[in-house]
């Protein structure tokens, strides 16, 4: 189906563009700035000229709720790609964060509409930081592109190849490309209350398979955030 692509100057959230706006056609929203942008768990997204701030809309009638895990490889793996292609080393972290060099560069907030059928309309928004300053509360834990490579970045080039990347789908084997922690000890926190687990894999539904208590584990990222230790 074909991709109808809207650049905007400042927008609120282009998450909620797509939901305002999204039809039968398929979008790439993508704006300078945001005023309210979102984050997971009902953050918000500081969204400063300078990020990347994207949201693709999407019509996947009948797409089994199963398959949804998909949706999040498209966006994250489209993602890395983009951030490698600059030369910088993303890592993944579980289920759809992006980090170079231990800090997050990339959140991703997913909004899918669901069906009787199973999921009906997706909307992922990406938050990727680019040239923009970071407030300083998260200049421990967030980074930039242009942070990472010491120089301004060139925006439109980050943009084009996202766009590009963004059109393509991956498998869970691209996905897992960008995992550097299976193996190690992870922390597994269930609201608050935390556990250490060894990581072993995600699996073809993106559950993270993992050791923990001497037996294997299935975790879904619906109920488990994981902290790197
Ligand atoms: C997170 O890490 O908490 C997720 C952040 C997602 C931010 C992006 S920016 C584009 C899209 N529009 C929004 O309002 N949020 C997402």
């Amino acid at each position: 189906m074909k991709t109808t692509i809207i650049e905007l100057d400042e927008i609120d959230s282009t998450n909620e563009y797509c939901k305002r706006y999204g039809r039968d056609e398929n979008l790439i929203v993508i704006a300078k700035k945001q005023t309210a942008g979102k984050g997971t768990k009902g953050r918000s997204f500081i969204s400063d000229e300078g990020g990347l701030y994207v949201s693709t809309f999407k019509n996947i009638e009948n797409f089994d709720f199963s398959n949804t895990f998909s949706i999040m490889i498209d966006s994250c793996v489209a993602v890395c790609r983009t951030v490698e292609s600059f030369a910088l080393t993303p890592v993944v972290k579980w289920a759809n964060d992006v980090l170079v060099n231990g800090k997050k560069i990339c959140g991703t907030l997913i909004e899918n509409r669901l069906s009787s059928g199973g999921v009906c309309r997706s909307v992922v928004g990406i938050g990727l930081n680019v040239n923009n300053a970071l407030p300083d509360e998260l200049k421990d834990i967030a980074t930039g592109m242009s942070e990472q490579l010491k120089k301004p970045v060139n925006l439109a080039a980050v943009k084009k190849e996202l766009v590009a990347n963004l059109k393509k789908s991956y498998t869970v084997d691209d996905y897992k490309r960008y995992i550097n922690w299976f193996g190690k000890e992870v922390i597994l926190d269930r609201n608050g209350t935390k556990s250490v687990a060894t990581a072993i894999d995600v699996g073809e539904d993106g559950r993270l398979v993992c050791f923990v208590d001497g037996k294997i584990e299935r975790v879904s990222s619906a109920e488990i955030s994981l902290r790197f230790i």
